[in-house]
């Protein structure tokens, strides 16, 4: 990530070249930003650290599928990896190679195995038995082979939020390892499965290498052992899950390392690799900007209550993560005071920080909330009828909004009153 994309110049903040004033006055707020540079920066180091090896880099939508971010990633030639038909058409519309896209997820329906088999996807992830039954009863319907790859739990246990830890045993993704040598031997008897890959993701926000280390060493091993049952697989695919840097002390992996892990272990071998990075692609490449609307005394502690909540950036209320919060313009007054800052939302988990020491700030200034670029937007909601944040892209001194404010009346398009009350 280019921090130099998010730099405060005589006390203000700037997005590239832009103002983050500026398109808070243009665009109201709560408001999310990205920055083209970042994004771009994020893909071509990934590209860079992994020369070696040159993997399928597929940028995993869910952490930001917005179709202009996405168009970043299908202009460099990125794949994706996609979790639902819906995360599907945002590729197709953002112009994205479906040839270059991966399809996980646990609980795919038929309709979207279908819709992933005409766009001609690289391989379907696929999390059970009897999921790769009802793949295998949907090609054979269309007269098609399914391209798979089994994922595999490798019980590696990443030390992330067990929110987002999956690999482990008693998670609910992937087949067992010790049962996957059966369960490719069944694949191979299916008239509507092509077996193509090894898949895992053993988690999120994963610091520590040595869990990768753990995971593609068994993968490399299972792929070996298939390989000497008969069972050819051409691609180990890793997932994603890399850390990155939420709070300035903390020093996530460089691309680098992490890319060394996976040449250890495949310089010698003849499978492609496939990565599903999402966070580390755009977590750091936005932020979401918000205004004060009061600062409140309370009994004992001090309340900034913002325009923004949990209902548009959910993280802090969910997983108790911690996000950066500065003021866009920095004030005169050097003071700093411990406060809470929340949302208007009536729920008490409804906070962006808890008892952080933050300059003194009144009614009508605007915060950046840092960090903001994955699992921002894409995790909002409604809640309390609140109308989801607009999202603006910033290239140099270009900007434009890329998702319009929800209105009210877009709330309440789909809703009718029942006819017999
Ligand atoms: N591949 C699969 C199969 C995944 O489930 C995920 C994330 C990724 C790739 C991308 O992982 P990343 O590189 O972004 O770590 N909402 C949570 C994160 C949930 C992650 C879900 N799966 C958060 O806000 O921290």
């Amino acid at each position: 990530m280019m921090t130099s994309d998010f730099e405060y110049t005589d006390g203000e903040l700037y997005v590239e070249k832009v103002p983050v004033r500026k398109i808070c006055e243009d665009f109201g707020t709560p408001v999310y930003i990205y920055s083209h540079n970042s994004i771009r920066s994020s893909f071509l180091e990934y590209k860079e650290a992994f020369s070696e090896l040159d993997p399928l880099i597929c940028y995993s939508v869910k952490a930001n599928s917005n179709i202009s971010v996405l168009k970043i990633f299908s202009s460099m030639d990125s794949g994706f990896d996609i979790v639902s038909s819906g995360e599907l058409q945002r590729v197709v519309v953002s112009g994205g190679d479906t040839s270059k896209v991966v399809f996980s997820g646990v609980g795919k329906t038929e309709e979207e195995i279908e819709a992933a088999i005409r766009s001609r996807i690289l391989f379907f992830n696929v999390e059970s038995e009897a999921e790769l039954q009802k793949i295998n009863d949907v090609a054979v319907s269309l007269g098609e082979k399914a391209p798979v790859a089994i994922r595999v739990n490798p019980d590696v246990d990443p030390d992330t939020h067990p929110y987002i830890s999956t690999g482990f045993e008693k998670s609910k993704f992937g087949i067992g390892i010790e049962k996957a040598v059966d369960v490719y031997r069944n694949a191979s008897r299916m008239r509507g499965i092509e077996i193509r890959g090894i898949d895992a993701h053993i988690g999120s926000q994963i610091f520590d290498l040595s869990s990768f280390s753990e995971s593609i060493s068994k993968l490399v091993y299972l792929a070996d052992r298939l390989g000497s049952d008969g069972i050819e697989v051409s691609y180990i695919d890793i997932g994603g899950g890399l850390a990155i840097s939420y709070e300035s002390e903390e020093k996530p992996p460089a691309k680098s390392e992490y890319a060394r892990v996976f040449e250890e272990h495949l310089c010698d071998t003849s499978y492609g690799l496939v990565l599903e990075p999402g966070r580390s692609m755009v977590g750091n490449a936005g932020i979401m900007s918000t205004r004060v609307l009061y600062v409140k005394e309370g009994t004992s502690k001090k309340f900034v209550i913002v325009d923004a909540a949990m209902n548009d950036l959910v993280r802090p209320a969910f997983y108790d993560s911690f996000h950066r919060i500065e003021p866009v313009c920095v004030g005169s007054s050097e003071s700093r005071e411990v406060v809470d800052i929340v949302g208007p939302i009536c729920e008490s988990g409804d906070f962006l920080a808890r008892d952080r020491s933050f300059p003194e700030v009144s009614a009508g200034e605007l915060l950046a909330v840092f960090s903001a670029g994955a699992y921002g937007f894409v995790m909002s909601s409604n809640y309390n009828t609140r109308p989801r944040a607009a999202e603006v892209l910033v290239s140099g001194e270009r900007y434009c909004e890329i998702r319009a404010r929800e209105t009210l009346e877009d709330l309440l398009k789909a809703e009718s009153i029942a006819e017999f009350i």
